[in-house]
């Protein structure tokens, strides 16, 4: 196979241009940053697990309507996605108080939030990804109203399908992240999901016993890091063919 070229490389993934144009590989790395890199780590089995764990997400979020960039998993640690052009925002949805929710605004974490709560932060790491509001994003033109109309709506549904899709296994879905892109066919334009959806862009507690099974026990070390990734795995019921014993996965094929 020709070697690829690589495009981008992120703290937990790295982009590679794709077979066909107007497309990428993703390939889903075992590092792992916190604290905006200020501590970093590896979890061993991490990538092929979110790998593993995004598409299912994506390919049951596409099965209610939701666009995403997500075309098909190529192997234990790459996935097929279509390029999209990122909106620079990272968006939050909270439905229970944690994290630098719980530390700026002091509500205890664990709080059921009244309502569901949206969040925009810049995407830029010199500034350490600042919280912005709809006004600066709209004002900077990082995306229009109807962007944000789009954004709105998906992160809602998106909130719904999970949630219940999560609690289906016993699981609380506190709060997650999601990134968007835009997807252009000629002058069409839509607003599709982007990135990846896993236990490291999400809070996940055990719906029993609030037991962390996310990134926070990387972030907090908590210790018992891969084997939370693999019960999340284990609990939406796929689990790589190889199970536990093959974590590490091929290397990427370039
Ligand atoms: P926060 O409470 O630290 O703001 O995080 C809220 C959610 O967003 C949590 O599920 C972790 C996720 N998140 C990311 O995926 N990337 C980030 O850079 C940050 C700050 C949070």
């Amino acid at each position: 196979m020709a070697r690829r070229r690589q495009l981008y490389e992120g703290k937990a993934k790295i982009l590679f241009e794709g077979p066909e144009p107007g497309t990428l590989v993703q390939y889903f790395k075992d590092d792992a940053t916190a604290n905006n890199a200020q501590k970093r780590g590896v979890i061993t089995g991490k990538g092929v697990l979110n790998n593993r764990i995004s598409e299912y997400l994506m390919l049951r979020l596409a099965e209610i309507g939701v666009p995403t960039h997500f075309v098909r998993r190529l192997n234990m640690r790459e996935q097929l996605i279509r390029e999209v052009e990122i909106i620079p925002i990272e968006v939050v949805v909270r439905n229970v108080a944690a994290g630098s929710l719980s530390k700026r605004l002091g509500i205890e974490e664990g709080t059921r939030l009244p309502r569901t709560i949206i969040e925009y932060y810049y995407k830029n790491d010199q500034l350490g990804d600042p919280m912005v509001s709809e006004e600066h994003i709209t004002a900077f033109g990082w995306a229009n109203t109807q962007d944000m109309d789009d954004i709105i709506s998906l992160s809602l549904r998106i909130n719904d399908f999970l949630t219940g899709l999560f609690l289906g296994v016993g699981i609380t879905l506190v709060d997650f992240k999601v990134e968007f892109g835009r997807l252009w066919d000629n002058e069409d334009m839509r607003i599709v999901l982007a990135d990846e959806i896993s236990p490291d862009n999400c809070r996940l507690w055990d719906a029993k016993t609030n037991e962390k099974m996310d990134k926070d026990r990387f972030r907090r070390d908590l210790g018992r890091v891969e084997e939370a990734y693999q019960e999340v795995a284990k609990r939406l019921g796929i689990l790589p063919e190889a199970g536990m014993r093959d974590l590490k996965g091929p290397e990427t094929m370039q």
